[in-house]
């Protein structure tokens, strides 16, 4: 990775100390994001989709444009793109606008983000679903095998992460969509924590529906998104109602647009659409090749370092399909007492159970645990430093 796009990065610039590892919770953002923000309040400034004054056309203008560009860097061209407020508001809107009445049956693991299982549960506990979540092994892999035995003509709906957030294991979501498919039900990717470190594909991999989030892919926050294959689209009853939805509305009858604008209710976040389309022109510019192959060799330094300092690693101790996420813990130290130790010599990372309870009990962190996650604008260097605090600080216990 080419080191000059450390400058790109204000925050970096404002704290030349700082080492952050924490881009699995929200990325840092370069400069051409922020001021693509800007941009939207100093020459738009308008809504888009109602006014027809000049502003309010240069707008709508521009957020057709943004959404063509991403679905492009999705590998989604001609497929749909709902804009939502982040990977949580796309699957809400997956899991509750999908129709039970023929198949009922939704598959998921337990090693899958709160915004996958607690809509899921309140589904089941509805009795508008059946739920299968099936249970990974100490490493936090479900089998192949597993999906199999569990996508069944019944099943609706599967639903699972690319990469995970608590182990940083990358599943083989392409295979999983062929077993979904081959029992004519339908696969919902979170793509979380994919989107932003790997190529996606989503046509050529053939996914129904793909949620993402703008703000841990150098995006800003408060916006991401839906990509849902064109013709799942009328699968899907919008839940949030209102403004800029609507053909016509009497008393009596409302007739709703057919397109994404069916779900985009009320005034768009454009400054947020226009920064994570610069997001992506970022990231296109920089290749997600070279994103994967660089945060490779992160994630192997990081390895040695835990393995070197004997910390505790939760998942898989082996770089195959591995992201630059480590969680981990310190023997005989509390998981937010190494956070804020850490803290202190310039060091963030997140503690805790990363949104995702019931996952981290079953990869035995029970008590939670520390994740450090990587991003382009990390280097080795870097993780050296980790390695001495981690060292230090291991010596107290
Ligand atoms: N759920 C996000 C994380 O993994 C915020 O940190």
């Amino acid at each position: 990775m080419d080191f000059d796009i450390r400058k790109d990065f204000p925050l970096l610039e404002k704290y030349p100390q700082l080492i952050y590892l924490d881009s699995a919770c929200t990325s840092l953002k370069p400069r051409q994001v922020i001021d693509a923000q800007i941009s939207y309040y100093t020459e738009l400034g308008a809504c888009g989709g109602r006014s027809s004054h000049f502003l309010g056309r240069k707008t709508s203008e521009k957020i057709e444009e943004s959404r063509e560009k991403i679905l492009e860097f999705l590998g989604a061209k001609g497929q749909e793109l709902i804009f939502a407020k982040n990977t949580t508001e796309g699957l809400n809107i997956v899991i509750n606008g999908l129709d039970y009445s023929k198949r009922n049956k939704i598959v998921t693991t337990v090693i899958e983000h709160h915004a996958i299982l607690l809509p899921l549960m309140k589904l089941r506990d509805d009795g508008k679903i059946k739920l299968e979540i099936l249970m990974c092994d100490n490493e936090g892999k479900v089998s192949l095998e597993q999906w199999k035995n569990a996508i069944d003509k019944q099943t609706a709906l599967v639903i699972t992460n690319s990469a995970n957030n608590t182990t940083g294991f990358n599943q083989n979501t392409k295979q999983i969509t062929k077993i979904a498919h081959d029992n004519g039900a339908l696969i919902c990717v979170d793509g979380a924590q994919g989107v932003a470190h790997h190529k996606t594909e989503f046509s050529k991999d053939n996914y129904d529906f793909l949620c993402f989030s703008g703000h841990k892919m150098l995006g800003p926050n408060g916006i991401g998104g839906l990509v849902c294959k064109k013709e799942n689209l009328q699968k899907l009853k919008p839940f949030v109602l209102g403004g800029g939805t609507v053909k016509t509305v009497t008393l009596d009858k409302v007739e709703y647009l057919t397109n994404h604008e069916k779900f985009e209710a009320g005034v768009q976040n454009y400054p947020g659409i226009i920064g994570l389309t610069s997001a992506c022109e970022y990231l296109k510019k920089l290749k997600m090749e070279n994103v994967e192959k660089y945060e490779r060799e992160l994630a192997k330094e990081m390895l040695d370092v835990l393995e070197q300092n004997d910390a505790i690693i939760y998942g898989s101790k082996t770089l195959e399909n591995h992201s630059a996420l480590f969680s981990f813990g310190i023997k005989g130290a509390r998981a937010h007492d190494v956070a804020l130790m850490l803290d202190q010599q310039n060091i963030a990372v997140r503690s805790g159970f990363f949104c995702a309870q019931p996952a981290m009990e079953a990869i035995g962190a029970k008590d939670g645990a520390v994740r450090a996650s990587c991003y382009i604008y990390n280097t080795k260097e870097e993780i050296r430093k980790f390695s001495q605090a981690l060292t230090k600080l291991k010596a107290l216990y």
